[in-house]
This record gives C-alpha cells, sequence and structure tokens, in this order.
C-alpha cells in the first residue's frame, strides 16, 4: 500500500501511530456482532486495508489539548466506523464490485447483507460515542451523518443531470466527504480538551482539507488509469456523476460538445467517455480545480496559523499536499 507509506512517511510522531494501533485493536473488537455470520461481513472492509486518514486526523487533532486519554482512541474508532458503514452504503448504491482493493461486501453477500452490516457499524459509533465521549460528541457524530446522507442523496438526485452548476456539487462533496473529515479532526481536538478557539479553528481548516479530500479524488477518476488507481478512467462519467472539471468544462468553449457527447442515443460508450475526458484534461479544468484545491489548502494553513503547535501544523499542511501532490504525479506522469 504505497499510499499507507506515504503517510506513515510524512506524519514521524511516533504516539500517534501507537495510538493508531490500539485504534485499530479497537476497531476489531467493537465490529464484533454476536453472530459469527454477520462478525465476517462487519469485519470484511476492516481487514482489507484504507489508510486511517480520518482517524489519523484524530489523533493529530488530538494533539492540540492538554489531555491525553482514551477518549482519542475512542473518538478515532468511531469516525472510522462511520466511514465504513458508510462505504458499505455506498457500495451498494454505486453498485461496485471493488472496495480497499478487494471483492466489496455487497458483491459478496449482497445488497441488503450490505445494507445491515453497514447499518451495524454506524450504530456502533454511536455506541460507543455515548459511553466514553460525552453527549456533545454524540450530538457532533450524529449531525455529521446526517450532513453525509444529504451530501449522498442530492448526489443520487443531480445523477445524470448535466443542468446543475458547481455550486450544488460543492454541497454534495462538502456533505458527503468534507462533513465526516472535518468532524474527525473536530472530535479529537475536543477529546483533548482544547480551547473552543482551537477546535474552532482546526475545524475550519480541516473542512478545506475535506473539499480537496474529495476533489482531488474526483480529480484522479479523469487522470489515472486502471493501472493507478484500480478503476478505469472516467468511471464517475460512466455513472453519470458529473464532478468539478466536468461541470466546468460544460459551461467553457467546448460545452456544447461535452453535452452532446455524454447524451447519446443509445448507451453511454467508453470511447465517448474518453473523449470528453480528453477535452476536460485538454481545456485545462483539471489544472483549474488543481489551482482551486491549493488556494483551499492555503486558506486552511491561515486559519491554523494560530495553533499551539507548530509540528502539528506542519503535518497538517503536508496531509493536504500529500493529497494534490498525487494528482500531479498521475496527471503529469508517462505523458498521458
Ligand atoms: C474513500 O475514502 C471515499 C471518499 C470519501 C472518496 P478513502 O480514500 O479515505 O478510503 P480508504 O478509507 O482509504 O479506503
Ligand atoms: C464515497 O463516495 C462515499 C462517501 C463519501 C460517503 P464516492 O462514491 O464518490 O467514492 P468511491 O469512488 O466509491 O470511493
Ligand atoms: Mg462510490
Ligand atoms: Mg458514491
Amino acid at each position: 500500500m504505497p499510499e499507507n507509506d506515504a503517510l506513515r512517511a510524512l506524519i514521524e510522531i511516533e504516539e500517534v501511530w501507537e495510538r493508531i494501533d490500539r485504534v485499530e485493536e479497537r476497531l476489531i473488537e467493537v465490529s464484533r456482532t454476536g453472530d459469527d455470520f454477520l462478525t465476517d461481513i462487519t469485519q470484511h472492509l476492516l481487514f482489507a486495508g484504507g489508510k486511517r486518514y480520518r482517524p489519523l486526523l484524530t489523533q493529530l487533532a488530538g494533539r492540540l489539548g492538554p489531555s491525553r486519554d482514551r477518549r482519542l482512541i475512542e473518538a478515532g474508532a468511531a469516525v472510522e466506523l462511520i466511514h465504513i458503514g458508510s462505504l458499505y452504503h455506498d457500495d451498494v448504491m454505486d453498485g461496485a464490485d471493488t472496495r480497499r482493493g478487494t471483492v466489496s461486501v455487497n458483491a459478496k453477500w449482497g445488497n441488503s447483507q450490505a445494507i445491515l452490516a453497514g447499518d451495524f457499524l454506524i450504530a456502533r459509533a454511536s455506541e460507543i460515542a455515548a459511553a466514553y465521549l460525552g453527549i456533545e460528541s454524540v450530538r457532533l457524530l450524529a449531525e455529521t451523518y446526517c450532513e453525509l446522507v444529504t451530501g449522498q442523496a442530492l448526489e443520487l438526485r443531480l445523477t445524470g443531470d448535466l443542468g446543475h452548476g458547481p455550486d450544488r456539487h460543492y454541497r454534495v462533496i462538502g456533505g458527503k466527504t468534507a462533513s465526516l473529515i472535518r468532524t474527525s479532526a473536530r472530535l479529537g481536538a475536543i477529546a483533548s480538551d482544547a480551547s473552543s478557539e482551537v477546535v474552532e479553528a482546526v475545524s475550519s481548516a480541516i473542512w478545506e482539507l475535506g473539499m480537496v479530500f474529495q476533489l482531488t479524488d474526483d480529480a484522479l477518476d479523469l487522470v489515472a488509469t486502471e493501472e493507478d488507481i484500480g478503476k478505469p478512467i472516467g468511471n464517475d462519467l460512466l455513472q453519470g456523476v458529473y464532478t468539478l472539471p466536468v461541470l466546468l468544462a460544460l459551461e467553457g468553449p467546448s460545452g456544447a460538445r461535452v453535452k452532446a457527447l455524454l447524451q447519446p442515443e443509445g448507451p453511454l460508450t467508453r470511447e465517448r467517455v474518453e473523449e470528453v475526458v480528453g477535452l476536460v484534461r485538454e481545456e485545462g479544468f483539471v489544472d483549474v480545480v488543481i489551482r482551486e484545491c491549493r488556494d483551499r489548502l492555503a486558506t486552511a494553513a491561515e486559519a491554523i496559523a494560530c495553533l499551539p503547535d507548530p509540528e502539528t501544523r506542519t503535518i497538517f499542511r503536508q496531509m493536504g499536499d500529500f493529497l494534490v501532490d498525487r494528482v500531479e504525479i498521475v496527471d503529469n506522469g508517462a505523458g498521458r
């Protein structure tokens, strides 16, 4: 897992990785159910890999206040449980066959089991938050999950809709991705008893990081091949999901051509998708989005300028650069 190695290399703080190991143990414990068959399902993605980007943010933000206790571990486990549960549901909705480099839960056990196992994990997150984190964090996690669902529901409604501009798309990605990423850091800061000023600063910075997380994930869909990310190029387009570079291209000089390509008489072919991807890239809309990401990361850096710990500030910055760099590397790679 080269991405995991890259994260490990940039976060050179032993105590963060020790706490991530404890989060891992806790995840294994709390994802067990009273039924072995169901436990195989609830633990499938946990053992399949994943970057643990969200619990890492929790542990980093957990360095911003004076306390270091089990709340940080429980908070890290809670956000990863919600993330994994939402992936179970997302793969049902997207009809995905693979996840984390292996067969998806829905492909292996069917949609109904995948939905129920996802529900189990999300319910478990509430249970541990209620047991260890206090009412403020329970409410925060519940609100965040409402935001995530609202984002996913809006994306579903906008699928195949060529007429929506960037504004509604920002609502989609803010809801489905940035909200949980922001909360992952916010919960860590709260669990370490950081001041409210610090909690607010880190929340607004990591919100921007969350937006960049999805914007870069979407850009990768247009620049990375199956070899790079295990999914064919333009997979989102094929699904009728129009991400920011495509929405910008629809408003640009080749807008009419892009629109015509995406609205064929018959089924949308891979050739058409590739032509759209070519147009979007040639006209520089992936670069526009990369620049927007860099601007958002600069805004995030300003928001955390007041944080007490310079090392954590630097790592937050590098975790943002890590996201944008991986798009640039693939985008510039192999002369594609
Ligand atoms: C995937 O999240 C879903 C998105 C929000 C794009 P991650 O990229 O964090 O997936 P894992 O946890 O590393 O598998
Ligand atoms: C991932 O969204 C799920 C959530 C953010 C809740 P996507 O459907 O955009 O991402 P992948 O490609 O399946 O990881
Ligand atoms: Mg998906
Ligand atoms: Mg999806």
